[in-house]
């Protein structure tokens, strides 16, 4: 057998999507043996030594850095992987594909188009492997949903509906900025829940249902001051703690979207829900490996919405996993996505979302949030999005 090229990572990041990716690297070689590519976790990053070794000895790199510059100067690093908060991903993209590095970048993939575009021209000059971690695609109910609507089993699409609801910042005690509450100030984070969750949203629905093309807006900020952690100082907040607009997509369907951290109860409740011609199909974060699917084609007495456990092998990504019956969970996705960056390294395609992908849904949340300022419909500039008609896995 010949033997596997090993891809060396550097982690920028040791937070919440620092631990979802190291786990995502080490159980790819276990579950997808198969790959011709391997990752060695060589490196990781973040700015206390202290807690970035005690990070990099539960999770197996061989080493550390305090400075990301260090990371990309490094000859032994093949891969960059970007887990910080939003202000830095524009900087440390740009100096890593400088350096001909790949690069594996959080979402979103940047506070602006500006520097959104920046980055996707950046990767592209360079010709360096580029992925953007949407990572609900790789859900496997979500990528059937995909299979379901590639096969024309939903027929014409009318309408298309997404949430992402949470309730962490109805406190007005919780400061903006600094560890743990980077989203809560525009600087570091861009936005609120149009970059934070909405993105998503967004992401998935271009990827199933094609291009938005128009939106229109309200977001309300309802905690108008907060302490900034690092100053002290009460501020001004500058992120929209909710949003929820309309738009229009290229197919000629319909799209509602709601987002906000204001829905008690709802700690991280994304849900879409899809109708088309013939059938509807609708998927819920909290119950992640079932998938809801109605077709009106049903003999009448036993027609009704059934729930679809999607735990078989000839389901996406399920022959890697147990026996059917038994569920996988959400750090499923990113071991997912990181084989699916293994295997585009093997097969020469690019791993979608791709930055030049993400930057189309950068467009659509930056319109909606000038929508929302404008108070009137707002074009997006996204005309097509390439991810749309990609082949499966
Ligand atoms: N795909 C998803 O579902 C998902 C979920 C959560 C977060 N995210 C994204 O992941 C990114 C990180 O979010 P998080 O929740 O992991 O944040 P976090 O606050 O938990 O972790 C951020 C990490 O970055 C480090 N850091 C900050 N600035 C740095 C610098 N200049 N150099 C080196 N390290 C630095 C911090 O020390 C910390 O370890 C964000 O872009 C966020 O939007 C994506």
């Amino acid at each position: 057998m010949p033997s596997k090229k090993e891809i060396r990572i550097g982690l920028i990041g040791t937070g919440f999507m620092g631990r979802t990716h190291s786990n995502g690297y080490n159980r790819v070689p276990n579950f997808f043996p198969d790959l011709m590519h391997t990752p060695v976790l060589k490196t990781v990053c973040s700015r206390n030594a202290e807690k970035v070794q005690a990070f990099a000895d539960q999770w197996g790199y061989e080493s550390i850095e305090t400075d990301w510059r260090a990371v990309i100067a490094r000859d032994d690093i093949d891969a960059v992987d970007i887990c910080t908060p939003n202000d830095s991903h524009a900087e440390i993209a740009i100096a890593a594909a400088k350096a001909g590095k790949m690069i594996l970048c959080e979402k979103p993939l940047a506070r602006t188009v500006t520097e959104a575009q920046q980055m996707a021209d950046a990767v592209e000059k360079a010709g360096v492997a580029n992925t953007v971690w949407y990572n609900y695609r790789r859900i496997p109910a979500v990528t059937l949903a995909k299979q379901l609507i590639t096969s024309g089993k939903l027929g014409r699409i009318f309408h298309y509906r997404a949430n992402f609801l949470q309730d962490w910042t109805i406190s007005a005690d919780v400061p903006q900025g600094g560890t743990g509450t980077w989203r809560m100030d525009v600087d570091a984070a861009g936005s609120g829940v149009t970059g934070d969750l909405l993105a998503h949203c967004i992401d998935t629905a271009m990827w199933l249902n094609g291009a938005i093309t128009d939106v229109s807006a309200v977001t309300e900020t309802f905690v108008k001051e907060r302490m900034h952690a690092l100053t002290g100082k009460v501020q001004p907040v500058g992120i929209d703690d909710a949003c929820i607009f309309h738009c229009h997509f290229q197919n000629g369907s319909l799209g509602l979207f709601e987002s906000t951290r204001y829905a008690r109860g709802h700690k991280a409740l994304y849900t879409f829900e899809i109708n088309g011609e013939h059938a509807s199909i609708r998927w819920d974060l909290h119950d992640l490996n079932r998938l809801e699917y109605f077709d009106h084609r049903d003999e009448g007495i036993v027609r009704g919405w059934r729930s679809i456990h999607v735990t078989d092998g000839d389901q996406p990504y399920m022959d890697k996993w147990w026996v059917p019956g038994l569920g996988i969970g959400y750090e499923h996705s990113f071991i997912h996505q990181a084989a699916d960056f293994f295997k585009s390294l093997d097969t020469g395609e690019p791993c979608r979302p791709t930055f030049r992908d993400a930057l189309e849904t950068q467009k659509v949340c930056e319109a909606v949030l000038e929508s929302a300022t404008s108070r009137r419909w707002q074009d997006t500039g996204v005309e097509e999005f390439a991810g749309f008609n990609q082949e499966l896995v």
